[in-house]
């Protein structure tokens, strides 16, 4: 690995190994300066692919678009947004003709805007543009896998979630009281569909202020945080990025006194909007500020709560004090003027405008270990220092106990401190594809604990989208039905086919053995734990063409299916596999498939999946009550599998909490020919 370094650049945290800096030019790029910054350049050849780019839009090959790494709050993610929540700037060229030019993989480590012009402006050039500052990495020599791996040692161990948090999580924007979330509650157990835990949203606080619960909405918060345990639920609270502008807040008024909170240029602190109106943004960048705002979650975690996420941290600004004083004055300078077509587009662009408006991000300042430094430039960095706040009290706080995290916004670095939701996604069929996809993107960029807004977050779920979302969410890490204010109520017992809903979720706990070992030998190992084809099938042409099916695992292939009223889709195997049907956690019937392509009937209320060929999938019986994640056991096991000579697995199990991460046993089992074996 080389690492060569421009300019001044700061220190960013997304890296643990020490690499000293190579002497040499760069090799695998043109480098160019402009007035803005550098330029890296070099040319693609037709079959190469571009793989990375972590939380993004369009497919998994990123060739063909311009895609800019400067974390958006845009909750629309349509394929010409060029911006989602995170900057992940990570990704590997994979030549397809390795005989004359080795495959790399590169990371830029700059936290300001950095653009990745992958064949937009011309088809077989690769530009990348970052500030004059910047740390870029490159690997070079080996798989697709290898140069995954050296990425992954560069930047250090994900985040292990605790394994609760494996199970099925229910969300919505919109409880907004302890009744609320017993009625949730009380209508899954009531139907037998396992659930692990509930998520607060903004409403649980008072006014919108952090570190707060509305004491009218949840009169007895500890009792009830208890009383859900009692239940197996895990209460999960939103942390917003803004804090309430208000005299008496205790939080509020610490950060002013200590100087916590983030600057304008002339040193009074900078004001934005969010959800509760005024807000001053805590400078997590500032060591200091870090540990003071993280030291806020012990609040909540003296009462029991043992998980977080992290939103509105790009920060999201609604308007600024400033912006806004600017664009009313010249709102009410026209309100007697006949508006023409330019006039009005003006005026509509300034309104609009107020949202995250980049001057805005041009106008306040952080405190980096003493150096004033503009926003603008660490951009990316918020939600990763947000994110790194929590963690690292949580170490202080519950050294040896794994709490739940993770954050809307993000930067290479953070996946050792927590997960990530891919946010506002909508309810939309290219939705459920889009979050197939940024799967294994995310996992190059060592985000592992992550899933999208199952069934979409905005619009009107449809039952049929949110079954096919469903069944692909099952291998998800993080399995969430989440859904905004004023949509239609999406939880999987609202819908007729609730029963469906019951038995997909049970397959998902029936597979937690598997999924879970899984999650934690790719951490572990530094391993992808969702892969494109590719990855397993290097010389297999055709893998690199798969925009729709992924590994998952060592063991797993799977083929969601992503179109309103198909009745099935297309695979390709690239070599024979066992297809496993199942339609509940106890039917299931196998076919062994040739490679090739195969056009497969999927139902609605079925989960199709494929085992590789000489692996095994440990499948857990559940009893006929299964609750939560601890109500799955490895006592009764079926192995299912096919195999020329023999399969083996390393089942992983742990006590799911606690950071002995070492595994309490392990299970070999022996497949001989093929066949289910019962254990
Ligand atoms: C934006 C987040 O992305 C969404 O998940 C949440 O429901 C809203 N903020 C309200 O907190």
């Amino acid at each position: 690995m080389k690492k060569y370094v421009y300019g001044n650049p700061l220190e960013t945290g997304a890296v643990v190994r020490e690499i000293s800096e190579s002497k040499t030019d760069i090799s695998v790029f043109q480098l160019s300066e402009t007035d803005e910054g550098l330029e890296f350049s070099c040319r693609m050849n037709e079959n190469d692919v571009v793989y990375g780019l972590g939380e993004q839009v369009r497919g998994m090959n990123k060739r063909g678009f311009t895609y800019i790494s400067y974390a958006a709050d845009d909750p629309i993610h349509t394929e010409n947004k060029h911006s989602l929540y995170g900057g992940h700037n990570f990704l590997i060229l994979h030549r397809a003709d390795p005989s004359v030019e080795a495959s790399f993989g590169v990371f830029v480590d700059d936290p300001g805007k950095v653009v990745f012009d992958i064949g937009e402006t011309k088809r077989d050039l690769l530009l990348i543009r970052t500030g004059k500052d910047c740390v870029v990495y490159v690997m070079e020599g080996g798989s697709l896998i290898n140069l995954a791996k050296q990425f992954r040692e560069l930047i250090g161990q994900s985040y292990i979630a605790p394994k609760w948090a494996f199970g099925y999580q229910q969300s919505r924007w919109g409880y907004k009281n302890a009744d609320d979330v017993r009625s949730v509650v009380w209508n899954h157990r009531s139907r037998g569909i396992p659930l692990d835990a509930v998520y607060l949203d903004i409403d649980y606080m008072e006014r919108y202020k952090d570190f707060t619960v509305d004491e009218e909405r949840f009169p007895d918060f500890t009792g009830f945080v208890e009383e859900m345990k009692e239940q197996g639920i895990h209460l999960v609270p939103i942390i917003d990025a803004g804090v309430k502008i208000e005299k008496g807040y205790p939080v509020y008024e610490e950060g002013v006194r200590e100087n916590y909170f983030c600057k304008e240029e002339n040193g009074e602190d900078f004001v934005g909007a969010v959800w509760p109106g005024k807000v001053h943004f805590p400078d997590v960048l500032n060591e200091k500020a870090r540990a003071w705002f993280g030291e806020k979650y012990r609040w909540l975690i003296a009462q029991g709560i043992d998980g977080f996420w992290n939103d509105m941290n790009e920060p999201a600004i609604f308007y600024s004090e400033k912006n806004l004083k600017k664009v009313l004055e010249e709102i009410s300078s026209i309100q007697d003027d006949n508006l023409d077509l330019n006039d009005f587009f003006h005026m509509q662009e300034i309104v609009e405008g107020l949202c995250n408006h980049p001057q805005d991000y041009k106008s306040f300042y952080h405190d980096m270990n003493g150096q004033k430094v503009c926003h603008d430039r660490v951009h990316n960095l918020y939600g990763f220092y947000m994110t790194r706040a929590a963690s690292e009290a949580f170490e202080r706080i519950a050294p040896d106990e794994r709490l739940l995290l993770f954050s809307r916004s993000s930067y290479i670095g953070m996946h050792r401190y927590g997960g990530i939701w891919t946010g506002d996604n909508e309810s939309w069929w290219s939705h459920l594809l889009l979050s197939i996809q940024q799967m294994p993107s995310l996992n190059l960029c060592g985000i592992l604990y992550t899933g999208s807004d199952l069934g979409g977050f905005g619009s009107d779920a449809t039952e049929d989208l949110l079954l096919r979302w469903m069944a692909f969410a099952i291998f998800t890490p993080l399995m969430r039905n989440h859904s905004a204010a004023g949509t239609r109520m999406q939880e999987a017992y609202r819908f007729e086919a609730a029963e469906s809903f019951r038995r997909l979720i049970r397959i998902r706990y029936g597979l937690l053995t598997y999924l879970y070992s899984e999650y934690m030998k790719a951490a572990l190992s530094d391993t992808l734990y969702f892969r494109p084809l590719s990855f397993d099938y290097p010389e297999d042409a055709h893998a690199y063409l798969v925009e729709d099916q992924l590994m998952v695992g060592e063991s797993l292939m799977i083929a969601p299916v992503y179109t309103q009223n198909a009745k099935g889709r297309y695979v390709y195997l690239p070599e024979e596999m066992l297809m496993v049907r199942m339609r509940s956690d106890k039917e299931r019937t196998y076919q062994t498939l040739a490679g090739g392509h195969h056009y497969l009937d999927v139902a609605l209320d079925e989960v199709v999946f494929f085992v590789k060929k000489n692996h095994m999938l440990p499948l857990a019986i559940l009893e006929d009550d299964a609750k939560t994640t601890q109500d799955v056991s490895t006592d009764h096991l079926v192995w299912i599998g096919i195999a020329d000579e023999k399969a083996e697995y390393v089942l992983y199990e742990d006590d799911g909490i606690s950071k002995n991460y070492a595994p309490r046993s392990e299970w070999k089992t022996v497949c001989r020919k093929r066949e289910e074996l019962e254990n």
